[in-house]
């Protein structure tokens, strides 16, 4: 691997923008520094800042220094790295940007041997997502005669499902959805990942992934953080949008669907996209909404805001592996602590036996995705001594203890490498973003949301969404000794 790889051209639009200085030069950063990247590589930010390329270099050398995974003091790269970028100003709208891009892409060709691929990022705001793609139509950058154009697109991709078809039909007029390769971060992870391994590279724990021994799962976005500078565009979007219609969707998927054919682009695509046409339509009372207080003081945010900070949603798939069983989903900022798991609840056993029976914990497979990656699966033991009493226990796999400390890559690195690939795994097709809004939109307006406290795990009417379950949100990666929160 690598000189293959390394043999393109990446324009990052909007490399003056914080995407760009945090996330993703900081990923190609480390990933040259593990040898995964080769120097034949060469980076051209466009934006409408001003910057030289001299100038443009110590800005991303700022966010390397902060951000990457690989320190640039220990790797001692970036002297060598730095020259293979270069900066383009320029109006996105305006062609003459598009007519200099193309020829400085046909100069880093011929001088660095990139062989004509080239791979167009849009860091940019989503208003100018379809116009950036149209001008590189005009500017015929969407195909390469001798190598590969391709086109990727962050989140968010639309805000409702009429503004996503609409930006699908735009971008497919002008690059086909082979060379279309829209981000969700999440798939990025490698403990998002590891759901493919843990679920199907191992024969003891399929058998029990249904409605026969599964009593209901629930998926936990929480988030401590609050919307701070991102007020203004969080305002519009909220939590549904912000974290549901993608990162909380694709976790549900990963976890519902079947095992793909073999492990292609397609046909793990299709596995996932099974699984949203299988779920129910939601309905209103599925959806518990609610708004940290203090939100509407922030600034941007309009005084007399309805955006929900957080939700609860209970979703079913309906099809003969998950009939019946519930799907708890939920997801907020300003929470008490930063926690991305997904919990499996197994059945109670059917025949109480021992005294205390009625107080058993029903056993948990829990995936903790982070910021503690690990597995925990719990169940019962019997206490040592007298009589036959069962006691808690937990069986745990944890990344640190087995790969050791700084193992996992960022989710930037990952996706960087596949798009440079060619690999469209780990992102989101055009049906499967559409069948997502879809999903999504009916809920998109319910407003009212119940006002929670700062620091603590949501409002208390989420627990009346669980309830009938008997049973009550749980974060079971916060089960360690000493960790009294749930
Ligand atoms: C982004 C959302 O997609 O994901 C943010 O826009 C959210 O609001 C972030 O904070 C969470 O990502 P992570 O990787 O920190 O869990």
């Amino acid at each position: 691997m690598g000189d293959d790889v390394s043999r393109a051209i990446i324009v990052i639009f909007g490399a003056s923008g914080d995407l760009a200085q945090r996330q993703l030069v900081p990923a190609l950063h480390s990933l040259a520094c593990d040898g995964l990247l080769t120097q034949g590589l060469r980076v051209v930010g466009v934006a409408r800042s001003e910057f030289t390329d001299e100038s443009f270099r110590e800005h991303l050398y700022a966010g390397i220094d902060d951000y990457a995974r690989r320190e640039p003091e220990v790797c001692q790269l970036w002297e060598d790295w730095s020259e293979q970028y270069s900066y383009l100003q320029g109006d996105y709208s305006d062609p003459e940007t598009y007519r200099r891009l193309a020829q400085r892409l046909e100069e880093l060709d011929a001088e660095a041997d990139t062989q004509s691929n080239h791979l167009f990022y849009l860091a940019v705001p989503p208003v100018v997502y379809a116009d950036i793609a149209e001008c590189l139509g005009e500017a015929e950058l969407n195909r390469n005669e001798g190598g590969w154009a391709r086109i990727v697109v962050e989140k968010p991709f639309g805000s409702d499902l009429e503004s996503a078809r609409n930006l699908n039909d735009r971008i497919h007029a002008v690059f086909d959805e082979e060379q279309v390769l829209r981000i969700d971060h999440y798939l990025g992870k490698d403990t998002v990942q590891n759901l493919l391994t843990f679920r199907f590279a191992n024969a003891i724990f399929e058998p029990l992934w249904n409605r026969r021994y599964i009593s209901h799962v629930q998926i936990s976005v929480t988030e401590s953080v609050e919307v701070g500078r991102r007020a203004g565009y969080y305002d519009d979007a909220g939590v549904l949008r912000d974290m549901f219609q993608n990162h909380l969707l694709q976790l549900l998927t990963l976890t519902a669907m079947e095992p793909p054919v073999r492990l292609s682009a397609e046909a793990l695509r299709d596995e996932k996209v099974k699984v949203l046409h299988a779920v129910r339509r939601p309905e209103w009372e599925d959806l518990v909404v609610g708004q940290y207080r203090g939100y509407l003081d922030e600034e941007k945010v309009d005084p007399d805001s309805q955006t929900p900070t957080y939700a609860a949603l209970r979703l079913f798939v309906d099809n003969w592996r998950w009939q019946g069983v519930p799907f708890y989903l939920r997801s907020g900022k300003q929470l008490e602590q930063k926690v991305t798991e997904i919990a499996l609840q197994f059945r109670r056993v059917p025949h109480l036996l021992f005294p205390e029976s009625e107080s058993l914990a029903p056993n948990r497979l829990v995936i903790c995705i982070q910021p503690d990656e690990a597995i925990h699966l719990s169940f019962e033991v019997k206490k040592p001594g007298a009589g036959m009493r069962p006691a808690p226990a937990n069986l745990g796999f944890s990344y640190v203890d087995n790969f050791g400390e700084g193992a996992l890559p960022e989710a930037y690195e990952r996706l960087l490498l596949d798009a440079l690939q060619g690999d469209a795994s780990l992102f989101t097709r055009a049906d499967e973003i559409e069948l997502a809004w879809e999903l999504m939109e009916p809920l998109l307006d319910k407003g009212d949301p119940f006002p929670y406290e700062p620091g603590s795990w949501g409002p208390e009417e989420a627990e009346g969404l669980i309830r009938g379950e008997g049973c009550s949100w749980h974060l079971g990666c916060l089960d360690r000794p000493g960790n009294n929160a749930s």
